[in-house]
């Protein structure tokens, strides 16, 4: 079985729902307390032994690959006046270890994850999108990594939705279950309530085999007109083993407004630095 040694991030989305913030800045590159959305992304994917990152991204990205550079002036600056550069030392990347395609145009996740395929090759991959915020110990990808090292095949994080949210989602149609992996035996891309063959949803995180690609190629647009990631992954299932995780992990989903807020706090909490003066401030809220 090889390895999971890349993982695409496709980072080339408008962020729509979170102007005016995204206007000019990437949604990735907002902070959840001091680092942004792509840094979780990055070190949970090193934790889970990735060794490439590819950043599928689209004009006015730049800052994404900036903060994974040597800021020399910054740095010059800092060290002139004495001050410790800690901070910057989760930011420095092995050369290399970051490459970045472009997606011309945003026809959707599908044709993201497909623009990178000269850089993917034939290899597994992963893909995690940066704004699913997904906070666990192990962290999520190393879950999936750690499952897909028995089962193999494809291996998509998986969480149980509200019916009224199936819309919102790709939905699984659930085989066999063993522990906390479930056959998927369908996938639906944003089925209405009614419709929806489970309430599994999927989530941002994915290892997938790069057969995937060639479905891909065909560049047939599903749901809402774009090229869905999902559509592509429903159409190996059969041929390979494929299966949902239901990882021990939180989710925020940081594109949505709430979302961010609460991981900001939740995030907050956790901190011995910032932690305490947040939960003063909600103490006394009442
Ligand atoms: P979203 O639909 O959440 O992202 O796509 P968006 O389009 O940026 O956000 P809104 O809905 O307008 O607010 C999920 C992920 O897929 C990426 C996004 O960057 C995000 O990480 N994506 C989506 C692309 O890279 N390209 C696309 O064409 C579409």
């Amino acid at each position: 079985m090889k390895p999971v040694r890349k993982a695409v991030f496709p980072v080339a989305g408008l962020g729509t729902r979170f102007l005016p913030a995204t206007k000019s800045i990437p949604k990735e590159m907002l902070t959840i307390v001091d680092k942004p959305l792509i840094q979780y992304a990055v070190e949970e994917a090193r934790e889970a032994g990735v060794e490439q990152m590819i950043f599928v991204t689209g004009r006015g990205k730049d800052a994404l690959e900036d903060h994974f550079d040597i800021a020399y002036e910054l740095e010059a600056v800092m060290r002139g006046r004495g001050k410790s550069l800690e901070a910057l030392d989760s930011t420095r990347s092995i050369p290399g270890s970051i490459v970045s395609v472009r997606q011309q145009e945003p026809l959707g996740l599908g044709h993201a994850v497909w623009c990178a395929r000269e850089i993917v090759g034939d290899e597994p991959f992963a893909v995690l999108l940066p704004d699913d915020l997904m906070w666990g110990k192990p962290g999520c990808l190393r879950q999936m990594v750690d499952a897909y090292e028995r089962v193999g095949g494809n291996i998509i994080c998986a969480q149980q939705v509200a019916r009224e949210k199936t819309s919102s989602y790709g939905i699984i149609t659930p085989g066999r279950s063993d522990g906390a992996l479930t056959e998927v035996k369908g996938l639906v891309e944003k089925p209405k309530p009614e419709e929806a063959p489970s309430t599994l949803g999927v989530v941002g995180r994915y290892i997938l085999q790069p057969e995937v690609m060639r479905v891909l190629d065909r560049q047939e647009s599903g749901a809402g007109g774009e090229i869905q990631l999902t559509d592509a992954m429903a159409a190996l299932i059969g041929t390979q083993p494929f299966h949902g995780l239901t990882v021990d992990a939180v989710r925020y989903d940081c594109g949505d407004k709430a979302g961010f807020v609460t991981a900001n706090i939740a995030l907050a909490l956790e901190r011995a630095d910032v932690g305490p003066s947040v939960r003063a401030f909600i103490a006394d809220l009442g």
